[in-house]
């Protein structure tokens, strides 16, 4: 298992990134400053997390000390759905590029298929209709400019995925989901891998989940324990393995060192054919079902309406 996919770019991907999404300002610094020295090349960044100025500080340390280059590491970012008119969302890669303090980013992804009033708090009463054609030509002129080098796409489902393919230009690299044991995403992950675009799996260990809904949760499964006590790993661990066996990069989140190196660490080994048969028996359940863009007058009016009934 190499440590990279390949992308419909020809640029490598690497398999491991690093989440960032609640990595709290004041901790984050240090965090990715330690990723970094530790292997981590690929950092999941988004505006929508309000730690990327401090992640551009820990960039700008990483460099002048030399721990890698620039061109060592993969920098994945967002569009937030207040910048989806086609006009602002130069302004919204700009936004980033200026805390991360850098010039390009390897992947600029709509974060998500939602468009807000730009500037307004992302509830439901502020959604816009989307105009998914017209936000994918301007995120392809970024493309064609070089400050993204990869344009792509997050919690897009089959459907819009379709959708999207049908009228692009330059085809999405990568659609970003929740992805792992409990959530697999067999079927969009199979469209994806027919027409070249990179599954990248978010909450890989499960942890993003609806408010008030706890969910199972990937660490405890019954399955991933016990396979991971055959080989002797963390249930962390056979749950990465798991994504990369799949076919899809993985993007764990932890600002503790120890996890860090744990998560890691999965490469070197391999979870034999007849335990990954064994996933296959783990009920499927939607962590994060995203209530909060439902509403009965608004843009979409159900969570199954949102997901395309694909939930
Ligand atoms: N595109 C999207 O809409 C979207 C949505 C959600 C997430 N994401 C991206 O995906 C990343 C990961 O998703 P996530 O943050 O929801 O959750 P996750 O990676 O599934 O889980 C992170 C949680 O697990 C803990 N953890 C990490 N390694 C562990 C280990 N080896 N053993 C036990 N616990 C461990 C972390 O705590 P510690 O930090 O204390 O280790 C943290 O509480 C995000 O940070 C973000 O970059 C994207």
């Amino acid at each position: 298992m190499a440590e990279y996919f390949i992308l419909n770019t020809g640029a490598r991907i690497p398999s491991v990134g690093l989440g960032t999404s609640q990595a709290e300002p004041g901790v984050v610094e240090q965090a990715i400053y330690a990723a970094v020295k530790a292997g981590y090349r690929h950092i999941d960044c988004a505006p929508a997390y309000h730690n990327e100025k401090e992640i551009g500080l820990a960039l700008k340390k990483i460099f002048e000390d030399g721990v890698v280059k620039r061109e060592e590491l993969f920098i994945t970012s967002k569009l937030w759905c207040g910048n989806q008119a086609p006009e602002d969302v130069p302004e919204g890669i700009d936004a980033t590029l200026k805390d991360l303090q850098l010039d390009y980013l390897d992947l600029f992804l709509i974060h998500s298929p939602v468009r807000s009033k730009k500037g307004a708090t992302p509830n439901p009463e502020n959604f816009l209709p989307l105009d998914i054609p017209a936000t994918w030509g301007a995120m392809e002129k970024l493309y064609n400019s070089g400050k993204a080098r990869a344009i792509g796409v997050s919690n897009f489902s089959c459907k819009k995925m379709e959708d999207l393919l049908a009228i692009a230009h330059v085809l999405p690299a990568v659609n970003q989901v929740e992805s792992h044991p409990i959530w697999q995403q067999m079927k969009l992950r199979e469209l994806c891998q027919s027409k070249g675009v990179h599954l990248s799996a978010y909450s890989p260990l499960g942890k993003a989940r609806s408010p008030g809904f706890e969910g199972p949760t990937v660490l405890r499964n019954p399955i991933v324990v016990s396979i991971a006590e055959k080989l002797e790993k963390t249930p962390a661990q056979v749950a990465l393995r798991w994504g990369l066996q799949m076919g899809q990069s993985v993007l764990p989140k932890s600002t503790n060192e120890a996890r860090m190196k744990e998560n890691l660490n999965i490469f070197y080994w391999s979870i034999p054919d007849d335990l990954m048969a064994q996933f296959s028996e783990i009920q499927q359940v939607k962590m994060l079902r995203a209530e909060f863009v439902v509403h009965p007058q608004g843009i979409y009016k159900s969570v199954e309406d949102f997901w395309d009934g694909e939930i």
